[in-house]
């Protein structure tokens, strides 16, 4: 391998800490845009509610929906600061065929398997349930909210623009399911904020860093200068939508290809170079150069690296970090041969770039965003992560937190990156609590 090739590679996925300061003071300034209504990339969207208190009490469905797999959790609140309990917990696989299909059929197998998730629990009488619904939704309450686009290569038609809330319930009466009733919609980033908020009053922040990319934020009232219809309370969290940030990212001629080849074009740039989604693909496109440029893999395209699917998040995670035999087991497999040592070399090289490129990134969105927070204490700042590339990556949260430190100096010093395992789904339970007990700070 030409070592100009990969030091070339160096520099197209690097993130100096120069970067990561214009990034964050840019990400200042689009919040401010976006809170005020103004045209921004971020679009700042009020969730309608300020953090849970960790007096929510109850037991809730809640109902998790942002990318292929979808999941009903039936969720115990016991209270008193004490954690929420996932009672029973069930997860269905969507077919690429329904989230390309029609909103109408999407909706109808989620209120099919949710009616079939109460039959199994023997879960009779009325429920409250809490919606998590992980794409850009303008909410029009707590409870309703209108799809503004889809992210993640979902584009069941006829849903963009209309009311989510709406269209499910539609689907649940088809399908005979009459004893559940949505009465909170929200955004994963929300979910993992509140689940964390339950435990630790100094949670300000929730952020997914999975299949895809966002954060929430805790933000003072008096900063939302757009409208918020009936909501009250001093502070409120807020939806930034952040995997659309597109200001000075250091984006390359593989990036641009990712983003053709997406369903979403000009959409998500950020969320392109940070999410695990989007992550095997660039690997891949790199890959694809090295064999024209450099004759890697003999000059043979494997198949696994023929379409932008095949390689997979977890075949980077054994590139990078995986034991010689673990490397070698997953070439057989995906390859029909062992790699050489500098073929296993450039693998993980390539996989590191990428991952490494993702964190830095990340973290200084995060930072970007702490700007504008709500804080409970000036010593501590909880940041609630969810999401397998934070929790499963080797290296990922390390990398994160080092590029957090090194960006914000001593202010950094209290920030916590939490893990909020399954927040997304938990949340929702917890925004469905703040409903019952009727603490929403919404005028009515
Ligand atoms: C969506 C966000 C969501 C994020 C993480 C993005 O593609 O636009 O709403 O929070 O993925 O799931």
């Amino acid at each position: 391998m030409k070592s100009s090739l990969i030091e070339t590679l160096d520099g197209q996925f690097s993130v100096p800490l120069s970067c990561m300061r214009k990034i964050r003071s840019f990400v200042a300034k689009e919040m401010d845009a976006g809170l005020a209504g103004r045209k921004s990339s971020i679009a700042m969207l009020p969730a309608y509610c300020d953090a849970a208190s960790g007096r929510e009490q109850g037991r809730y469905l809640a109902l998790d929906l942002g990318g292929t797999n979808f999941r009903v959790m039936l969720v115990e609140l016991p209270g008193f600061g004490k954690p929420p309990r996932v009672v029973a917990e069930a997860k269905y696989r969507l077919t690429p065929g329904q989230i390309t299909g029609t909103g109408t059929a999407l909706f109808g197998v989620i209120a099919g398997y949710l009616g079939k998730f109460l039959k199994d629990h023997a879960i009779t009488s009325e429920i409250a349930l809490g919606y998590t619904f992980s794409f850009p939704v303008q909410l029009l309450g707590i409870d309703e909210g209108i799809l503004m686009k889809w992210t993640k290569d979902f584009s069941a038609s006829g849903v963009v623009g209309r009311k989510v809330v709406a269209i499910q319930r539609q689907a649940l009466v088809q399908k005979k399911v009459r004893n559940v009733n949505i009465v909170a919609l929200a955004n994963d980033t929300v979910g993992t904020l509140q689940a964390q908020a339950v435990l630790d009053p100094d949670c300000g922040m929730g952020v997914i860093l999975g299949t895809g990319f966002n954060i929430a934020v805790r933000v003072a009232s008096r900063r939302i200068r757009k409208e918020t219809g009936a909501y009250r309370g001093k502070s409120m969290i807020i939806n930034m939508e952040t995997g659309n940030f597109n200001k000075v990212l250091p984006r390359n001629h593989y990036d641009r290809r990712v983003d053709m080849d997406s369903g979403n074009v000009a959409h998500q740039f950020a969320e392109k170079m940070i999410a695990g989604k989007y992550l095997p693909q660039l690997v891949r496109l790199v890959v694809l150069d090295l064999i024209r440029k450099d004759h890697f893999f003999d000059g043979h395209v494997p198949t696994v690296f023929c379409d932008k699917e095949s390689f997979k998040g977890w075949h980077m995670d054994v590139f990078e970090a995986g034991s010689k035999e673990a490397v070698q087991k997953l070439s057989q497999e995906l390859f029909g041969r062992e790699l050489t040592p500098v073929e296993r070399r450039v693998m993980a090289r390539v996989c590191r770039l990428v991952s490494r490129r993702s964190a830095r990134i990340a973290a200084a969105l995060i930072i970007g965003a702490l700007t504008r927070l709500e804080r409970r204490s000036k010593q501590r700042m909880v940041v609630a992560v969810d999401g397998s590339l934070f929790e499963k990556y080797p290296g990922y949260s390390r990398v994160l937190a080092a590029a957090i430190r090194e960006l914000a100096g001593p202010a950094g010093k209290g920030i916590r990156l939490k893990l909020t395992k399954d927040g997304s789904g938990i949340g929702a339970a917890v925004i469905a609590a703040v409903v019952a007990s009727g603490n929403t700070n919404l005028v009515r």
